[in-house]
This record gives C-alpha cells, sequence and structure tokens, in this order.
C-alpha cells in the first residue's frame, strides 16, 4: 500500500476529487516537466534535430515498460480512436464473420468496427451486459468460430466489470480471431502485460489513468502486424527521417511500431509530460496503485452498500473503478450537485462511478458518502 501521495498533485484540501476515470490531475513534477518542454519553443535555435528522436524514443521505452514490451513495439498517437482505427485499417475481416464487442463499449472502440462491418458484409456482435457481472465468461461463451476480431476494454466503462484478458487472449488464439485491446480506464491502475496477453494491437490514452496530459498516447503494435499500413504517411516515420537534409523520398519505413506514430509525434510540450507521469507510476509500481486505490474503494463500496448503492464485487470489478447503482434511478443533475460541496465523481450510464486515485484521503471518500446519505435519506436532494 502506498501513502497518500497528494503532496505531488496541486489539490485543495477542500476539493474531494474522485473522478480520474473522467480526468486525471496533472502532478506537479509532470506539469513542470510540460512547461519546460513548451518553452523550449520560445528558443527554437536551441532545438536540434536530434531531439525530435530522443523525446519520442523516451517515451516509447517508458511506455514499453508500462506494458511489458520492446521500446520497438509502441507507437504514439493522440487518442485512443487513432490506435482503434489503426487496427481497423490492418485487421482482416470478411463477411459473414463477426467483430466482438461489449454493450456499452465506449464509442472510440464501438464506431471504428460499426463502419468496418458496413463496408466488409461484416457484423458486429454485442456481448450483452452479464446478469451475474461476469463480462470475462460472458465474453468467452461469444468467442465463437465466426469472430474475426475481438474488440474489447480491460474495464468496461460504466460498470467498472474487469476482463480476464490472459483467458479471453487464449480463447481469441485457438479461434484465430485478433485481440483488440482499449485500455484507456485500465492501464496504470491495473497490472497489465502484452506477454501474458498477447493482444494484436493495444492503445490507452494518458489523460486518465496513465496521469500523463490530454492528446497523447500509446499503441502497442504486435511484431506479425509492424509491416502493416499506417493511417497517415508522415516523413518522421520514413527510415531517412533523421538526415533533415535528404528527406526525399523512400519507400522504407523507421523500424517497428514507428510506421504508426501520428504526424508530429515529438510534440515537445506533451511528451515530457507523458515520460513523467509514466515514471512516477513505475516508480510506485502498477500494483501498488492497484492495491492502494482498491482498499480506498472498498470502503466505500462497502460505507455505500448500507445506503442502498450496489456494485459489482471483485474480483468481478475492477479495484480502482467503483460504479455504484441503486434500484432509483440516479439524478442526471447529480454531479453538479455534488461539485457545488467540491465533491466530484461522474455518472455514467445507470451508475455513479466513484474513481479515486493516489492522492485521496480517507477524508475525501467520507465526504462522497455524506453526500450519498443525503441523498438516500432525502430523495434527489444531496
Ligand atoms: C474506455 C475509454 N476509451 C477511450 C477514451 C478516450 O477516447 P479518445 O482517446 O478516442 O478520445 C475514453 C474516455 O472517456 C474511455 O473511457
Amino acid at each position: 500500500m502506498l501513502p497518500c501521495q497528494r503532496h505531488l498533485f496541486d489539490i485543495p484540501d477542500d476539493v474531494a476529487y474522485l473522478n480520474c476515470a473522467y480526468m486525471s490531475p496533472l502532478m506537479k513534477p509532470a506539469l513542470e516537466a510540460g512547461t519546460a518542454g513548451l518553452a523550449r519553443k520560445a528558443h527554437p535555435w536551441q532545438i536540434t534535430s536530434d531531439q525530435f528522436f530522443t523525446g519520442s524514443e523516451e517515451f516509447r521505452s517508458v511506455a514499453a515498460r508500462l506494458v511489458d514490451c520492446p521500446a520497438d513495439c509502441i507507437a504514439i498517437v493522440p487518442s485512443a480512436s487513432y490506435g482503434v482505427a489503426t487496427a481497423a485499417r490492418n485487421l482482416s475481416v470478411k463477411k459473414g464473420q463477426s467483430i466482438l464487442v461489449l454493450a456499452e463499449q465506449f464509442p472510440s472502440n464501438y464506431y471504428p468496427w460499426q463502419r468496418r462491418a458496413e463496408e466488409t458484409g461484416a457484423s458486429l456482435k454485442i456481448v450483452p451486459w452479464p446478469k451475474n457481472d461476469d463480462w470475462s465468461a460472458a465474453v468467452l461463451n461469444a468467442l465463437t468460430d465466426d469472430v474475426s476480431v475481438a474488440a474489447l476494454p480491460h474495464v468496461q466503462w460504466t460498470s467498472g466489470g474487469r476482463l480476464d484478458l490472459v483467458r479471453i487472449g487464449e480463447a481469441c488464439r485457438k479461434i484465430g480471431a485478433a485481440l483488440v485491446l482499449d485500455l484507456t480506464q485500465s492501464l496504470g491502475a491495473v497490472p497489465f502485460s502484452v506477454r501474458d496477453v498477447q493482444p494484436d494491437f493495444a492503445v490507452a490514452a494518458s489523460y486518465k489513468w496513465l496521469l500523463g496530459p490530454y492528446s497523447v498516447g500509446l499503441l502497442y503494435v504486435a511484431p506479425k502486424w509492424q509491416g502493416g499500413m499506417p493511417l497517415e504517411e508522415n516523413w518522421i516515420q520514413r527510415a531517412n527521417a533523421r538526415d533533415f537534409a535528404n528527406l526525399l523520398y523512400t519507400e522504407n519505413y523507421d523500424a517497428g511500431a514507428r510506421r504508426f506514430d501520428m504526424g508530429e509525434r515529438s510534440n515537445f510540450a506533451l511528451l515530457p509530460a507523458a515520460v513523467r507521469a509514466m515514471k512516477q507510476l513505475l516508480e510506485w509500481e502498477v500494483a501498488q496503485v492497484s492495491e492502494t486505490v482498491g482498499a480506498l474503494n472498498r470502503q466505500l463500496a462497502n460505507a455505500a452498500a448500507s445506503l442502498g448503492f450496489f456494485a459489482p464485487a471483485e474480483p468481478l470489478r475492477a479495484p480502482h473503478y467503483l460504479a455504484l447503482r441503486r434500484r432509483e434511478a440516479i439524478p442526471k443533475e447529480l454531479p453538479e450537485m455534488l461539485a457545488r460541496e467540491k465533491v466530484f465523481i461522474s455518472v455514467r450510464g445507470s451508475s455513479i462511478r466513484v474513481t479515486p486515485h493516489v492522492y485521496n484521503t480517507a477524508g475525501d471518500g467520507e465526504r462522497l458518502i455524506a453526500c450519498l446519505r443525503r441523498i438516500a435519506t432525502a430523495g434527489t436532494s444531496a
């Protein structure tokens, strides 16, 4: 268990921020790294051609440690949707086959597959919300021979349901289906290893559980797809990019997954901030983050249960992700009502989504429970 890390963040004492799944706060050292990076553009004569590569390579190698793969397998992308679109462009889907997604799956990992299905005559196969909260069993049950691609998360974003990706990966390999993962709501908060799961593609936006800035993310590309087609053709993906005087024209791409990098990937402000945040996660260790945040969520789940709120139990629920439901509807305006008291959560689907991190104190949790108690006893007025 980690001691509270609030000192690394700029969170006022009276703010109970329990909404990391919406957007994590940038920690002070990451903000400093990003600010220093942005300031470098004031003196472009000091930015050497080498520096277009050093920051990117550092991002790749730190990101690779978080997903447990060689740095060569990491591409730098602006968003989860960009990573999913890259996968959709490269994977074969044929008429009559199906693409597997979950009920209420996040749109960035749904629309590209809907489009691909329309283009190819394949169908979308949607895993229904499991009554027993066991998303893994539901997915395993749906992985039949017709599935050509399983496009899944590690954690279902409206329920907090956790998927057993090792077993799902095995099942995909058995039927010859590709596995594409959106790890945006899990990477950094739940241990994950490419070696264990063996996905074909896995993407994570940086601005949630990777504690990084907005508009950058990592894309893992399995070696067998590294000869594929990128979404864009830009100069820095090519084999001759380091030779600024001779950029015209080559058929050859840079090594590994670098061909899938977005244009202007050497972002001097975003990459240092993202790298600093990922280094902090590695120093804490993701398993410890998971344990620490999980303990806080277990306390909250127990306290909320006595007020009539329920959530799936671990291990069916991911430790960092508490989606509280109750028999009565959750008032839509609840986030605004709580925000007036400086308690920050989200409502997603029919759940109150509570997603703390290592900056939260027991006091933050108590303030949330006090608000829920008032809702439970007085209808909707918090
Ligand atoms: C599961 C999941 N994936 C991806 C994203 C972000 O997608 P994108 O990076 O395409 O904006 C979110 C944002 O809430 C999310 O919850």
